[in-house]
């Protein structure tokens, strides 16, 4: 019996070693970890249990029936994450390069099926070559089935993928259509084909960096969401992500023991907006100041700055916060931003995780550039976003909300459930200045006339009370208290039941 026990241990020190003591060194002196290191940073500790350590691939190909290595190159298995269960696969590089198989397909199905069934959260650790040259179609079906469950779980658990070394060819696919996908810098890299086949089809000369690194990703293309200094940090940040995360989208919102009271006034908000209407204002201080402790997720930091998302708690609970970034184009909407906005509003209605938005909007941004980059539907994205949301949505208009924007940005009319103003809201068709000079054209050649004709437009409208007056706020609130009184709507709307009429899915602007 012994002699059997020794035999297990003995196949699971085999598959354990991956590709070998050489291609481990490899991986260590790129600053990366191995898939079975990444696994253990990622999960609470000891709670990993792999499955299909054994399995080999099937290929007899190019020589490849004397090239088999247990696991195939990947790790699959669940674990813990503050012990709630989470999913995971992690491409193990040091074997065939991580390369995708037809039975290393398997295994990651095998995963998504479990986690689909289960209502878990799955990540995926990306380290790898695409499709395993030798194998041809197999490997290409095998990303297929891969892809389609993606699909099928896409609004129904949430789905991480983080990119730590290559990613080519097939592998970037399956992120694509995931939830969110996270990179670590220098180390991580992502595109459909690489430098060398750029090369000969364009004549274009660039760098993996250059044409597909998270300084790309996180910025020009938005296709990560953020990045990360090494493989360490991204687990880590990955781990406080899923914190946030229900398990699926019939799951609650994971609710926490909040440290920080709910009734809590900060006085400083009263003086956060200037007395200059142009001078612009950090709107991260008033998110980091109604957040529980501070402590905010954000989503696609470096890209689309005029517009904040991310996920933060209050009293205990998550909520999607969505801000216009006065700091950043005067938190003007623009295409960019429409495009982020849109997708995290649906993310958070998907997981039905409430949504705060914090309103400071001059509009859209005008322009040839911005027409001829489609704004009319990157902007209609987000208006179709928050008008299909089902879930509470709080809304609190600090300043300007002016034309199309302030209908956007979860207004009333597109089912806002509670909506305040701060006393320095100004809610308008458009800027005062710009009102003045259309309606009153006669006028400009006089500066007195005009400047008389700004303050009358600046009279009625740069306040919040004609939009009071009509029902479309509820509340007129004072800045200091905006925590307590996000905190007590989103108490009241705990049990909010809203549902669209059935369809069997809708046709959002792509
Ligand atoms: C089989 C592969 C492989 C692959 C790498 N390896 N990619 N084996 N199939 N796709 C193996 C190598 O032979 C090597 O084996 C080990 O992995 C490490 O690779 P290196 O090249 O030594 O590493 P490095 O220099 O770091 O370069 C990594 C790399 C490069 C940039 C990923 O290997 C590469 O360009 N690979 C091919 C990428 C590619 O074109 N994939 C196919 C995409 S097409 P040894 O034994 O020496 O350690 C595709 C279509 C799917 O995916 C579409 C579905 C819709």
């Amino acid at each position: 019996m012994q002699d059997i026990l020794e035999k297990l241990e003995a196949r699971r020190v085999q598959a354990r070693a991956g590709g070998g003591e050489r291609r481990v060194s490899a991986q260590h002196a790129k600053g990366k970890l191995t898939a079975r290191e990444r696994i253990e940073l990622l999960l609470d500790q000891g709670s990993f249990e792999e499955f299909d350590m054994f399995v080999e691939h099937r290929c007899t190909d190019f020589g490849m029936e004397d090239q088999r290595l247990p696991g195939d190159g990947v790790v699959t298995g669940w674990g813990t994450v503050n012990g709630r269960v989470v999913y995971v696969f992690a491409k193990d590089f040091t074997v065939f390069g991580g390369s995708l198989s037809e039975t290393h397909a398997r295994k990651i199905t095998k995963i998504q099926d479990m986690a689909l069934q289960n209502r878990a959260p799955i990540v995926g650790l990306f380290d790898a070559g695409g499709a395993r040259i030798q194998e041809g179609v197999n490997a290409l079906g095998g990303y297929g089935e891969v892809f389609q469950r993606n699909v099928l779980a896409s609004g129904v658990i949430p789905q991480i993928s983080v990119i730590m070394g290559p990613c080519a060819g097939g592998d970037v696919y399956s992120p694509a259509m995931t939830d969110f996908i996270f990179m670590v810098r220098d180390t991580s890299y992502m595109f459909v084909t690489g430098p060398d086949v750029v090369k000969t089809v364009t004549n274009e000369t660039v760098t993996a960096e250059e044409l597909g690194g998270a300084s790309v990703h996180t910025t020009k293309s938005s296709i990560a969401d953020k990045g990360f200094d090494n493989d360490v940090e991204a687990l880590l940040q990955m781990r406080r992500l899923i914190d946030f995360l229900p398990s699926s989208n019939t799951s609650p919102v994971p609710e926490l023991p909040a440290f920080d009271s709910a009734d809590r006034i900060d006085a400083s908000l009263d003086t956060l907006i200037p007395t200059n209407p142009n001078q612009p204002y950090d709107m991260k201080e008033l998110i980091l100041k109604i957040a529980d402790e501070g402590d905010f997720f954000e989503i696609q930091d470096q890209h689309a700055r005029n517009i904040i998302t991310g996920l933060a708690r209050i009293n205990g609970r998550t909520v999607g916060i969505v801000a216009n970034q006065p700091m950043v184009l005067a938190g003007v909407l623009d295409s960019d931003a429409g495009r982020k906005g849109a997708r995290f509003v649906r993310f958070c209605d998907c997981f039905n995780i409430p949504i705060v938005t914090l309103v400071d909007v001059p509009g859209f941004l005008p322009g040839t550039a911005q027409e001829y980059g489609g704004l009319i539907k990157h902007g209609a994205k987000l208006l179709f976003a928050y008008a299909e949301a089902t879930v509470p949505k709080i809304t609190v208009i600090t300043r300007k909300a002016y034309g199309g924007a302030y209908v956007v940005m979860a207004s009333k009319h597109l089912r806002g459930d509670v909506n305040y103003a701060w006393p320095t809201a100004e809610i308008a068709v458009m800027g005062s200045k710009g009102a003045a000079e259309i309606l009153y054209r006669a006028d400009l050649s006089d500066p007195q006339k005009i400047q008389a004709r700004i303050k009358e437009y600046e009279a009625q409208f740069a306040n919040p009370f004609v939009a009071a007056e009509r029902g479309f706020l509820d509340e007129v609130i004072m800045p200091h208290g905006t925590r307590k009184r996000i905190a007590r709507a989103l108490n009241m709307l705990r049990n909010k039941e809203l549902a669209n009429p059935w369809k069997k899915h809708d046709n959002i602007p792509l």
